[in-house]
């Protein structure tokens, strides 16, 4: 059987990781700027994750959501102490998709309503819902789309005010910072907008940190930058530090029943292992900290060189945007300096997401090699 190919791949096969970094089967050596998709929060087989997942592996792997599991328990009450959100109930899940999709179809349960506003650059994945308020019209197929979904402008609070005037909202969808579409910075004042026109609308404000929680931006979530509380947050990626966790956040007022949301895989007992392992690694090693003042030495170093138009970043959340398209620095990086970086659906946006445990010595690698690049780039 061959696999069905969905994926542009690099030639690089990765056979072990450490810390910030890869080797391939040759032995090449690779700094991880990139974590496979913002997905490596603590460093690649951190020791003490390693060894809760080892010891979890020797008691048990795996029993359904039909029987007491006190992992849960202990994974809720950390991430509720660490975030701030102890009075919220979780819902464990398994990616960042299956999150969006049971957050969409809570909202729509809680207040009976259809139509969904989402925002132009946003990624939500790419299941049903979660993929309806996805701007990327390639990846919706016609089972996926429906008039239930309505595109408003990125910071465009004059036109959310006349959606919520013409539309009966269930709720509104937006990324703690839009990740794929290139680090786009949410402004405080739309922030706080959406909270007031969900409040006044009855309608759901949730939050997707997906790509932008657990610690990534320098809060444990981005949103956190403001003074907001949403009805609904998920999270996935950085959660499990590369074992499939993912979970929605919810606040007291939803009503909880039996069979009203459920899955076979979520919350099982070896991701809850990781899970707490990261949080456990995340709050003893004051991840969040380290996240902004790593960020902001990177920032502060890079900032002068040549061809960067602009930086945008919060933590260890990064758009480097180029005055010409990134892909000739980012595969330059990757060939000759042995860095991995990401991109965006600007084209002209390198996306920097590292552990959040890099040190200066290890950032000190990327700086280099991107100044060389930039150099020498016309
Ligand atoms: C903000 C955001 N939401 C949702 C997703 C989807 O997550 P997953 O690929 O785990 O389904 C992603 C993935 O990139 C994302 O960046």
């Amino acid at each position: 059987m061959n696999l069905f190919e969905v994926y542009p791949l690099f030639d690089i096969n990765p056979v072990k990781a450490k810390g910030s970094f890869l080797w391939d089967d040759k032995g090449q050596q690779y700094l991880d700027f990139y974590g496979g998709h913002a997905v490596i929060s603590i460093g690649h087989n951190h020791p003490y994750y390693q060894a809760k997942l080892k010891d979890q592996l020797e008691k048990i792997s795996f029993y359904s959501n039909s029987v007491q599991n006190d992992l849960q328990v202990e994974l809720a009450n950390k991430l509720g102490s660490l975030s701030g959100y102890e009075d919220y109930n979780l819902f464990l899940c398994n990616s960042g998709a299956e999150a969006n999709e049971n957050a969409l179809k809570l909202a729509s349960f809680h207040n009976g309503k259809k139509k969904v506003v989402y925002f132009s650059d946003s990624f939500h994945g790419r299941t049903s819902a979660a993929v309806a308020v996805t701007d990327n019209p390639k990846i919706v197929a016609p089972v996926n789309a429906s008039d239930n979904f309505i595109k408003c402008d990125w910071n465009d609070v004059e036109t959310l005010e006349t959606i919520f005037k013409t539309d009966e909202i269930s709720a509104v969808i937006v990324e703690g910072i839009q990740g794929v579409g290139g680090i786009n910075l949410p402004d405080e004042h739309f922030i706080q907008s959406i909270r007031s026109l969900c409040d006044s609308n009855d309608a759901v404000m949730i939050l997707d940190e997906v790509q932008s929680g657990y610690g990534r931006a320098g809060y444990f979530f981005a949103h956190q930058e403001f003074d907001v509380k949403p009805d609904l947050i998920t999270t996935a990626k950085g959660m499990g530090n590369g074992f499939p966790i993912a979970g929605v956040l919810i606040s007291p007022k939803f009503k909880a029943s039996s069979g009203l949301l459920g899955t076979t895989f979520g919350g099982n007992h070896l991701a809850c292992a990781a899970g707490i392992a990261v949080l456990d690694v995340i709050k003893n090693e004051n991840l969040i900290e380290n996240a902004e003042k790593i960020g902001a030495y990177i920032e502060d170093k890079i900032k002068k060189f040549k061809h960067i138009k602009s930086i945008r970043r919060r933590g260890l959340m990064m758009g480097i945007e180029l005055d010409q398209p990134c892909a000739e620095v980012r595969s330059s990086l990757l060939k000759k300096h042995f860095v991995f970086t990401g991109n965006a659906n600007d084209k002209n946006v390198l996306r920097i997401l590292p552990a959040l445990n890099i040190t200066e010595k290890e950032a000190d690698i990327f700086i280099a090699a991107l100044e060389d690049i930039l150099q020498n780039l016309n």
